[in-house]
């Protein structure tokens, strides 16, 4: 292994938030859920990869990456295209094969559409702007809640980031095709009226688990639809969709239109990368390298 990303979802792991699942993040366990590395054996069958390849994985739930060697399965395994920085990768690859699956398998994204993405700063919502372009939307609007990120977001590419405090003041009298929310709570209700009829919300997360309840009559009054996205259980469901997403995923990156900022760590400070996305207001991806 080469890197592990650290995320909001490696924090959750650490503190045991899943300790009451029945999911694989229970002790013993080996962090690191989003890694590159190089390919050191391959398993009976696999054709896609082969013995010293520099590869990137989407995020496997068993964990490993902050081990010296992994076992991960080769439908989530994509070997990097030339010139692609593995820090990269493993910060941008999971989250925009996500971006890519949410915006064509959940919802679709008409032509020239215009698109609002709510925590537009968050690690999966700063992949979006690239993705959604790619798939033909005309516009993509971010929001951050203090005026300090914006500067942040609109590197990201946003074409506008506005405040969420004041989002219908801000948008007044426009409409979005598309909503991606990983946030929820208060403002999923409140983007929700920002959209346009046949529009629909993509609701990919809970970074505000203070919970959000919608009269559903009110949906078919108004064409709007809300619809949810999890790629973890969409991918055990449907393997053969990962790799055509991540190809376009990759693709992006190769290109350039999605480059986060990213902070390397040594992996023996992966406690310092932990305590810095416990104090919040992070900016960018955390990578610990080998
Ligand atoms: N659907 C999927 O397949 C999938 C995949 C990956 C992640 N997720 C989920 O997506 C969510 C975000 O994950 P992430 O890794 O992107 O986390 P993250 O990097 O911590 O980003 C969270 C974002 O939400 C914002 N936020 C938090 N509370 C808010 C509030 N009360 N009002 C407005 N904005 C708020 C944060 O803003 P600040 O920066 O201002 O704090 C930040 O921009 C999580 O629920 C995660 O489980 C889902």
């Amino acid at each position: 292994m080469t890197h592990a990303a650290v995320g909001l979802i490696d924090v959750l792991i650490r503190r045991g938030a899943f300790a009451d699942y029945d999911l694989p993040m229970q002790p013993p366990y080996t962090p690191g859920i989003e890694t590159a590395g190089t390919i050191r054996a391959v398993g009976e069958g696999v054709t896609s990869l082969k013995v010293g390849d520099r590869v990137s994985t989407l995020s496997i739930a068993t964990g490993g990456g902050y081990a010296e060697v992994m076992v991960a399965p080769a439908e989530v395994t994509f070997p990097l295209p030339d010139g692609v920085d593995p820090a990269q990768a493993v910060a941008a690859l999971p989250n925009a094969t996500t971006a890519q699956l949410a915006l064509t398998r959940a919802v679709t994204v008409p032509p020239a559409a215009k698109v609002l993405v709510l925590g537009a700063t968050g690690a999966l919502a700063s992949v979006f702007p690239p993705i959604a372009r790619r798939l033909g939307a005309r516009e993509v609007v971010g929001t951050v809640r203090s005026a300090d990120r914006v500067a942040e977001a609109e590197g990201l590419g946003f074409d506008r980031v506005v405040l969420s405090g004041q989002l219908l003041e801000a948008l007044e009298g426009e409409e979005f095709d598309i909503v991606v929310d990983p946030v929820g709570g208060e403002l999923r209700g409140t983007a929700l009226r920002l959209l346009a009829a046949m529009g629909r919300l993509v609701a990919v997360g809970s970074a505000d688990s203070s919970g959000h309840s919608v009269d559903t009559n009110e949906l078919w009054f108004t064409n709007r639809g809300i619809v949810g996205f999890a790629v973890g259980q969409f991918l055990v469901q449907t393997p053969a969709a990962a790799a055509p997403a991540a190809a376009e995923a990759l693709a992006a990156i190769a290109e350039g239109s999605i480059k986060l900022g990213v902070e390397t760590y040594p992996l023996e400070n992966a406690a310092d990368a932990h305590a810095r996305m416990d104090a919040g207001g992070v900016s960018g991806r955390l990578v610990l390298t080998h």
